[in-house]
């Protein structure tokens, strides 16, 4: 075969892929300052995407045009459910030099986040991840290093500090309302996701999946953590799963963790995949509580879970029952920390989801199962701007 090219077809084709390159570099550039659309390439085409999609479908500034799986077909049906005009591809190197896009949105299988996201880095995307936005501290830590050197934006679920509930919290406990913070206690878990076995082998398990979202919380709200010790332990050795038929669970199913965030406060979480829940996986409706703070001079209840919330009880009289605050979503929805992040992109604005406090959770989650293993105190290297506002 003759690959070669004529003088005139290769000065057409230079010119052409110039042209390209300098309105993509423009765009970007726009990206941050000036466009009022920015355009997300959406890799992984399973489950959440059918949450993710739909929001940011209801955003005028977002425009979805890249879908891209390994299991090509789920990006054919996505894009037919929902009416895109997007491209398609079969992995990330055939989306990366696809279609241009400003932002990549990573909702795969969760061990092969680190590794998208950085290809993605890597090609100039700004990046919102799925938990967790890497497999270990040390690689989250380089992502966000690789991001900051290029000039882009890298975040990473969950987007849990966006609720109103947590802003009430968070204000009255910036206000002293609660006295003096003593405790805190987080809870999560159901019977485990049965459609992929990636949430029980290595680099899945219940704490990056489930308990992910209390640390989240917890640390936002009382600050970074300084130490911690846990214990976790694998309760149900075998799974039954759509994806993979029967397959040994490797990551942890069962963790508890205690952190110290200084000035004597301690909280503890618990999460797991063999909780009996009869609110399932979907959690709708839940009217425990899943989150509480206790101070000397009232105590807090989130009613709810953290992720989907219904309201706040603080408990502040000796007198009075508790009374209910907060119990409006004000449209916050789970799903939403992608739209979010990539509406502040075209805004210019700073979002309240911060990765820094991402990559917190993120080493906190490593240190709780190296604690766990080593039977010993680990103390935290991580940090973030507290309180977050
Ligand atoms: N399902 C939920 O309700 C839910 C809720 C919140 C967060 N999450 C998080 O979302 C992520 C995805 O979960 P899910 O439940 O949608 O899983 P899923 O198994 O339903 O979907 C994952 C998809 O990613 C694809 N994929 C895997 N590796 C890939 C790669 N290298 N390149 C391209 N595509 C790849 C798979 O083929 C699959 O279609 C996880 O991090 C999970 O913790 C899920």
């Amino acid at each position: 075969m003759d690959n070669s090219i004529s003088r005139k077809d290769f000065i057409r084709y230079s010119a052409a892929t110039s042209a390209a390159m300098l309105l993509n570099a423009l765009h970007s550039y726009a990206g941050e300052y000036q466009i009022n659309k920015i355009r997300v390439a959406i890799i992984g085409c399973g489950s959440v995407s059918n949450r993710y999609i739909p929001h940011l479908q209801t955003s005028p500034k977002v425009e979805i045009v890249a879908l891209c799986d390994i299991k090509y077909e789920r990006t054919l049906e996505q894009k037919k459910q929902y009416n895109l005009n997007a491209s398609t591809y079969k992995n990330i190197d055939e989306l990366l030099a696809g279609v241009p896009f400003d932002m990549m949105v990573t909702i795969t299988d969760m061990q092969a986040h680190g590794d998208l996201n950085k290809k993605a880095l890597l090609a100039g995307k700004h990046v919102w991840s799925e938990k967790p936005m890497a497999n270990t501290y040390a690689e989250g830590n380089a992502l966000l290093e690789l991001a900051k050197s290029k000039n882009l934006k890298l975040w990473g679920a969950p987007a849990v500090v966006n609720s109103p509930q947590f802003a009430f919290m968070n204000k009255m406990i910036q206000e002293g309302k609660l006295g003096r913070i003593a405790s805190a206690h987080g809870q999560y878990g159901h019977t485990g996701p049965t459609w992929s076995a990636f949430f029980y082998e290595k680099g899945g398990g219940s704490m990056p999946d489930l308990g992910v979202y209390n640390i989240a919380t917890l640390t936002a709200l009382l600050g970074p953590a300084k130490s911690i010790m846990a214990m976790t332990s694998i309760v149900n050795p075998i799974r039954v799963v759509d994806d993979k038929g029967t397959v040994k669970v490797e990551a942890e199913d069962n963790a508890h963790l205690l952190l110290d965030h200084g000035k004597g406060i301690i909280s503890h979480v618990m999460c797991g995949f063999n909780y009996f829940d009869p609110h399932g996986h979907e959690a709708k409706g839940q009217q425990l509580h899943s989150i509480q703070i206790f101070g000397d001079k009232a105590n807090m209840r989130l009613i709810g879970y953290d992720w989907e919330t219904y309201g706040v009880y603080v408990d502040d009289s000796w007198e009075k029952p508790a009374a209910l605050y907060e119990s409006e979503t004000g449209g916050y929805q789970w799903q939403e920390g992608a739209t979010k992040v990539a509406e502040s992109i075209v805004g210019n604005t700073t979002p309240k989801i911060n990765v820094e406090h991402a990559l917190h959770v993120l080493e906190i989650i490593e240190s709780a199962r190296k604690s766990s293993a080593e039977g010993k105190k680990i103390y935290l290297t991580s940090s973030f701007k507290w309180p977050l506002f």
